[in-house]
Formats: C-alpha cells, structure tokens, sequence
C-alpha cells in the first residue's frame, strides 16, 4: 500500500520548540523530488514538498502531484509532506484536499484584514475536518518585479499586533509572514525585518513561516530562525539550478545526448543546494 503523505502541523510545531525550520522545496516532478528526498533521508529530517499552482498544472492536476510524491515515499524512511503553496480560494483547496493534499496553504493576503479572516477561517474548518494542516499569510510578500521604496515595503509587512488576532480568529495551524523578503530573484539588497519578526514571534505562538527564501542572506535566515521561523520556501533558486547544470553540461566537447548525461548534474548540484539549505536550517538539531 501507497505510504501517505504527512500532515505538517506537528513537525513545525517541534521546529518551533526546538528552533529549527525545514525547507519547503518546490516540487515539479518525481526525479528531481527524489534527488533532494535522498537528502532529507541522510540527515533524518522530513521531505516537505511546496508546489503552487502552477507546478500543479505542469503534473497535469493535484491528482498526479499527490501521486508522484507517495511514489517518493515510497522510497525513503522519512516522512514526506506535500504543501499547497499560496491556493487564493476555497475551491481549489477542497480539490487539492480531496485528492489526497494532507496540508495547504490559504493565501488570502490581498484581501482587507476582515475577508482575509473569513477566507482562512472557513478554509481552516473544512481541512481540520479532514485533518489537514493549514498555513494562513498575513502582510503582503513582495514579487521580485515589485519596485518599491524602503517605506511602501516596509507598510506591507505584517503587523504584530493584527498577527495575534488573525491567528486567534481563524484557528489557522501555521503562519507565514511579510518581514521584507520576496518572491523570485532580488532586484535591491534586501533588508529583513529581525526586529519585527522578534515583535511578532513574542505575540504568536504558533510556527512561522518565511517566503522568497532564494538569495535571503543566509545570517538573516538563520537569525529568524532563532525567533520562530520554522519553515523557508524556495522555489526560484532550485529551478535556477537546473537550467544552469543543464546548460553547462551541453556546452562541454565530450557531451552526448542521453537523458542522464543532460541530467545528472543537475540533481547533483540539487541535492548538494538542498543538503547546505537542511543543515544552515536545522543546524540546531543535527
Ligand atoms: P523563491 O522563489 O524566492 O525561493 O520563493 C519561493 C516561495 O516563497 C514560494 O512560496
């Protein structure tokens, strides 16, 4: 029998506890899963999977990406958690809960304080009926094609105050948060807001989540650590990464077309990426 896939809540609530995080790594497809579950199995650490919506569409449906990664596993003797990364509405949440999702993300940020509550609240009743963890945002995470100033970024963030009872009225398991990181690649040095986060962390019990975890300063990613981020998501590095090896790998004289020799490097430098993510992570417990 297929091995099911975990709930999340548990294991950020021991991340928080003993302050480590996991990456949520993007998942697109099983070989390139699998390179980096290989990893996770060496340092005894959960596989969590983040897949949003347009890698759903790239396995042909949440069906085929709750498939692919049973098949992982499968294969290892580590828990593996697939998380629907920032679902906007109710539907595509109940669709990614009845095909087998045991955790997800309600991703209503953009809406006033007041809808983004009724959203995630109604969100959160129809997964915990299942037993499905769910992981609410609050503030909004800039894109990286956003060019804003210091001040219109800064008023994006999540408010501490309006934390504490976003988490109260909704009952969501998880929070991610705006402390000034973004999605995609950095076009300004990025400044994260520690000093916010600490506010935060001290009115919020509850595990904390970081978004746009590529090119964050890795001391910043470990200090946030420390103040009860549990989870990074990384997304654009990881498919950086294969474009790059791919790309290489053809321009060398020796190369010949094969599906391994296209590939190889690139699950290398994947699992290597993954394995200095896991360990700057859960340097605290390893
Ligand atoms: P990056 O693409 O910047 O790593 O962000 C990923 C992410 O936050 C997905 O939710």
């Amino acid at each position: 029998m297929a091995k099911e896939l975990k709930a999340l809540k548990e294991y950020l609530e021991d991340a928080r506890k003993r302050k480590y995080a996991l990456g949520g790594f993007c998942f697109w497809n099983y070989a390139y899963g699998m390179s980096i579950a290989q990893v996770a199995q060496k340092l005894n650490l959960p596989m969590l999977y983040i897949i949003g919506d347009a890698e759903v569409k790239f396995f042909g449906g949440e069906k085929n990406a709750v498939a692919a990664a049973r098949t992982v596993a499968e294969n290892v003797d580590v828990p593996v958690i697939l998380h629907a990364d920032h679902f906007r509405d109710f539907e595509s949440i109940k669709r990614a809960i009845d095909a087998g999702f045991r955790s997800v993300m309600i991703d209503a940020s953009s809406y006033p304080f007041e809808e983004n509550v009724e959203r995630t609240a109604a969100v959160v009743e129809y997964a915990h009926r299942a037993g499905v963890s769910v992981e609410g945002e609050l503030g909004r995470i800039a894109g990286c094609e956003q060019k804003l100033s210091v001040d219109e970024a800064e008023a994006m963030q999540t408010d501490p105050d309006e934390a504490a009872m976003f988490v109260e009225q909704t009952g969501v398991d998880i929070l991610a948060l705006s402390i000034g990181t973004v999605h995609g690649e950095y076009r300004f040095p990025p400044h994260i807001n520690i000093p916010r986060l600490q506010k935060i962390s001290s009115r919020v019990q509850i595990p904390l989540v970081m978004h746009g975890g590529s090119g964050t300063p890795e001391d910043k990613v470990a200090e946030a650590v420390q103040y009860g981020i549990t989870k990074l998501n990384l997304a654009t590095d990881l498919v950086k990464i294969v474009g790059k090896a791919t790309a290489d790998v053809q321009q060398q004289e020796q190369f010949r077309y094969s599906v391994a020799n296209l590939y190889a490097k690139a699950y290398e430098d994947l699992a290597k990426y993954a394995e200095h993510k896991m360990r700057l992570l859960a340097d605290n417990i390893l």
